[in-house]
């Protein structure tokens, strides 16, 4: 690392880092779970951040290495994390650097890469990925996430033109929309995006950042939507609390208006190395709403 491309928060971000993250996120680990990922063989691959540290250019190279290990670009989906716009001369290295990964599928979505790049939405067979940025530059000691008014507008009109498609919504965001944390590591407008979900439904959100897995679940306007929180998929099994993992999720269309949504939790146990099953259970995702 050059000293040079320390700008204040990064130099903060990086002691922080050498202090607390350096003995618990270890290579090794991470290179057990995608292993394992990859043996499974599923058919998409969904990371919910964050991928870098303090937001040096080399990183975000560093994450592009780490998303082509998982697959090409058509086969794994990307947001931003906090710490992926870490200060403001490299919010924009994310898009730039692992756009393949971080774009929808119709031609609009190769326009300028900023944030009205997002929500953008991938079709793959039932299920539709809708990825939302929560990323804003933040002052030091700081990991808020914003969604911002104009792409609140356009996730309920995604929302909605999905709805009506009869697909199953996976709203992916870094920040979670709900549940218990530090006022510096909330949602800022957490509020207007349970709103918009509340009128525009969605089956399913997926969220990062807190590395501890968790289960929630916020109104919709057909039933209550499940909130995942993923654990760190890089943290060790030597973390007591919350060893490293990723879920793994069965989507099933029913018959009538029903969805059959399974998640795996796979990952390390405390004291134990192995990559293996944890614990399964159903979601109970929202009927579809009638086509
Ligand atoms: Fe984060």
């Amino acid at each position: 690392m050059r000293l040079k491309e320390l700008a204040s928060k990064r130099a903060l971000g990086f002691l922080n880092w050498r202090r607390g993250r350096r003995k618990r996120f270890a290579p090794g680990t991470i290179e057990l779970l995608v292993d394992d990922i990859k043996a499974l063989a599923p058919d998409h691959i969904a990371v919910t951040g964050d991928l870098v540290n303090v937001g040096l250019p080399a990183e975000y190279q560093t994450g592009l290495v780490f998303l082509r290990s998982l697959g090409a670009g058509d086969k794994v989906t990307v947001i931003p994390g906090n710490h992926d716009a870490y200060v403001r001369s490299t919010a924009h290295h994310a898009l730039l650097n692992w756009g393949e990964y971080m774009r929808g599928d119709s031609a609009e979505a190769d326009r300028a890469a900023d944030q009205e790049a997002f929500p953008f939405v991938r079709r793959r067979g039932d299920v539709a990925l809708v990825g939302v940025s929560s990323a804003i530059p933040t002052n030091p000691f700081m990991a808020t996430g914003r969604v911002g008014r104009a792409q609140l507008a356009r996730l309920a009109g995604v929302l909605d033109q999905l709805g009506r498609e009869g697909l199953f919504r996976v709203v992916m965001i870094h920040h979670p929309p709900c549940g218990h944390r530090a006022a510096h590591k909330r949602l800022l407008d957490a509020e207007g995006f349970r709103a918009c979900l509340a009128r525009h439904g969605a089956e399913l959100v997926i969220c990062g950042h807190d590395h501890r897995p968790m289960v929630e679940q916020l109104p919709g306007p057909h039933g209550l939507i499940p909130v995942v929180e993923a654990p760190s998929a890089a943290a060790g099994p030597e973390d007591r609390r919350w060893p490293g993992g990723y879920h793994l999720y069965r989507i099933e269309r029913q018959d009538g208006n029903a969805w059959r949504c399974e998640m795996e939790a796979r990952g390390f146990a405390p004291g134990d190395p192995t990559v293996a099953r944890r614990t399964v259970r159903v979601l109970a995702a929202p009927p579809r709403a009638p086509v």
